[in-house]
């Protein structure tokens, strides 16, 4: 399949360009095993780069415009190095537009260029299209240039353009794993420092199942944003009682019960969250070390039921695919995945059982929901490559 796109890639890249394109890169969606809304909170997360992807086909040009071709949308757009504009038309083009402009802003010396993108990414999922749009981005510029970007800086950088030219206020998780990503493992963040870990899934006879809900994730930005400003407002009030801390990370749960009389029942339940939620991935890791695939699940289940109770980003859609794998034997953990509010669900699931699943999830959860969901069986990949053509 893999070799399919690539074909189609090349041959958009010659109709629309004439000749070859110099080089092509995938760049990786992601999905979180564990650890959720704790990146803008100094805390640790636990994804996958996964075997969805969105690849560029480029060619360097000598002058400074830069011809972007969307085969997915069958759209081009062009601008020029001096002059990078939000587009509030064709919206997709906003991703590479905003790096490119922190590319120039971080002074690296890029030359315009002439590109084709498809992906396969499903878009608005919570599987993260976005941000492998901004490092397949990147990682274009990167090679095409001759430039040497570091991979943490680089990861930064999309973030950045994300945050601050396409206006979604989003952590460093996503950018980072489809950068860092690495082939069987998951990788664990301390999004304070940045320093990682690569953790080895010994996934055998095991798979992980990605279902889409179907349902949009409508209210995700005003709700994202609430939930920062919830934690930002723990700290707040925390902070005269336990000055120098700066972060939930700084916080531990005896904290909060012994100051809850000061904080809001709502901040509260906020804040509980996120410092349960960052002990479950370390304790993650420790089962995923020890081979503990049963207490993994355990805690991935814990998870879903804080984001649902505690953090209250999940929905009725989240809910009903969560409790039909709940509902299976061989569903070792299951729970939602990204920001909520719609999007997707991971499982780990024993391969005997996944056409089970597969099977229970057609039937019953359109049912629930009058939703279609989609069902997505991921290998964890490395990040950001160059394709070889
Ligand atoms: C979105 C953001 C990430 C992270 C998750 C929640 O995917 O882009 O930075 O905050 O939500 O864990």
């Amino acid at each position: 399949m893999i070799g399919e796109r690539i074909e189609r890639l090349v041959d958009s890249f010659k109709a629309k360009f004439d000749g070859m394109p110099d080089v092509i890169v995938r760049a990786p969606g992601r999905v979180n095993l564990i650890g959720e809304h704790t990146d803008y909170n100094d805390g640790f997360v636990l994804p996958i780069a996964i075997d969805r992807d969105i690849m560029i086909a480029s060619r360097r040009r000598e002058d400074l415009t830069v011809r972007l071709y969307s085969l997915d949308y069958n759209q081009l757009v062009e601008f020029g190095l001096g002059e990078i504009k939000f587009d509030d038309d064709k919206k997709w083009s906003n991703y590479p537009r905003g790096v490119t402009y922190f590319l120039q802003e971080s002074e690296y010396a890029i030359s315009g260029l002439d590109a084709v993108i498809t992906g396969n990414v499903p878009i608005g999922a919570g599987l993260s299209s976005s941000a492998a749009m901004e490092v397949a981005t990147a990682f274009t510029f990167e090679k095409i240039c001759g430039l040497s970007i570091d991979p943490v800086e680089m990861a930064l950088l999309c973030q950045k353009a994300e945050n601050k030219f396409v206006g979604v206020n989003c952590g460093i998780m996503d950018q980072f794993i489809s950068r860092l990503g690495k082939k069987d493992h998951a990788l664990l963040l301390d999004c304070r420092n940045l320093e990682f870990e690569l953790v080895p899934l010994n996934l055998e006879n095991v798979k992980v199942v990605v279902c889409d809900t179907g349902k949009k994730r409508g209210l995700v930005d005003s709700e994202y944003n609430s939930r920062r400003a919830e934690c930002e407002r723990g700290v707040k009030i925390l902070e005269k009682f336990l000055p120098g801390i700066s972060a939930l990370r700084d916080i531990e749960i005896d904290d909060i019960r012994k100051y809850s009389n000061h904080i809001p029942e709502i901040t509260e339940k906020r804040c509980l969250y996120v410092v349960k939620e960052n002990i479950r991935v370390l304790e993650s890791v420790s089962a995923l070390k020890e081979n503990d695939l049963l207490k993994f699940g355990e805690l991935m289940n814990e998870s879903h039921i804080g984001l649902r109770d505690e953090y209250e980003v999940s929905c009725p859609e989240l809910d009903a695919m969560v409790e039909i794998a709940w509902s299976l034997d061989g569903v070792i953990g299951s729970r939602m995945t990204g920001a909520g509010f719609g999007g997707c669900t991971v499982s780990i699931v024993v391969e005997d059982c996944l056409q089970e699943l597969i099977d229970k999830v057609n039937s019953e959860y359109p049912k629930k929901t009058g939703l279609k969901p989609e069902i997505y069986v991921c290998t964890a990949e490395d990040g950001a490559k160059v394709v070889e053509i």
